[in-house]
């Protein structure tokens, strides 16, 4: 993963929650249900928890205030910085979805929201069998993140969004690695988990899995 992916998110920081409450018009349409969307993750898991691309911590706030034990694991100085502070209680170590040192605790679930995209199809499959290797039985990995049927329909909103003048999202869209369902439901597959996608908006899609 090349840093310059990370430092994007240094001029992110500040904005970072106007963002996801719709202020921004472009981002408007991938916020859209940023809160029911976290808590949709928070509630399908429990114990001890690795978040990664913790952010701005508000999805780490939905858990901790449900009683969970969370790590969050976070490439970004200014991001990991805010979530430390919000959460002077945790531990929020820097690192990413592939690079990651953690203690002798034992996780029961590994979560993340608007993050999973960083990684290339083929990171993601490695990525996913390291999860497969920390967890127990009936460990869950519930990520959610923008998400296509089909290669066709990210081509066609892409095009939507050039239309609308929103060259930010297109340029992201581009940019990053956002995958289709059944490349996902291979991945998590092969890596062992039985995996469900729900749809959360028109961009996002829930991925709940359960390791077999
Ligand atoms: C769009 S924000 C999402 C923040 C938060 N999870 C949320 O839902 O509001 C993406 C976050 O992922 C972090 N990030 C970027 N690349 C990453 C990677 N490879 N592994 C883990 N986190 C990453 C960024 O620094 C940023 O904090």
């Amino acid at each position: 993963m090349g840093r310059e992916f990370v430092d994007i998110f240094d001029g992110w920081a500040d904005s970072y929650d106007a963002s996801v409450s719709g202020k921004d018009p472009e981002y408007r349409d991938v916020f859209e249900g940023y809160e029911t969307i976290l808590n949709e993750v928070a509630k399908r898991v429990s114990g001890t928890i690795i978040e990664f691309g913790t952010g701005t911590g508000n999805l780490t706030a939905k858990l901790v205030e449900a009683g969970n034990s969370v790590i969050g694991i976070e490439p970004n100085t200014k991001m990991l910085k805010v979530t430390a502070e919000r959460f002077p209680s945790i531990k929020v170590i820097d690192g990413d979805l592939l690079e990651f040192k953690i203690g002798h605790e034992n996780i029961d679930a590994i979560v993340s929201t608007y993050v999973f995209h960083h990684l290339t199809d083929d990171e993601k499959g490695i990525a996913l069998k390291k999860y497969a290797s920390l967890l127990p039985t009936n460990g869950k990995v519930v990520f959610a993140d923008t998400v296509f049927l089909t290669e066709e329909a990210k081509q066609v909103q892409i095009s939507k969004e050039r239309k609308r003048g929103y060259l930010n999202v297109v340029e992201d869209l581009e940019r990053e690695y956002y995958t289709t369902i059944p490349v996902l439901k291979e991945l998590f597959t092969k890596a062992g988990f039985q995996v469900r996608f729900v749809k959360m908006n028109d961009y996002v899609w829930l991925m709940d899995a359960t390791k077999k």
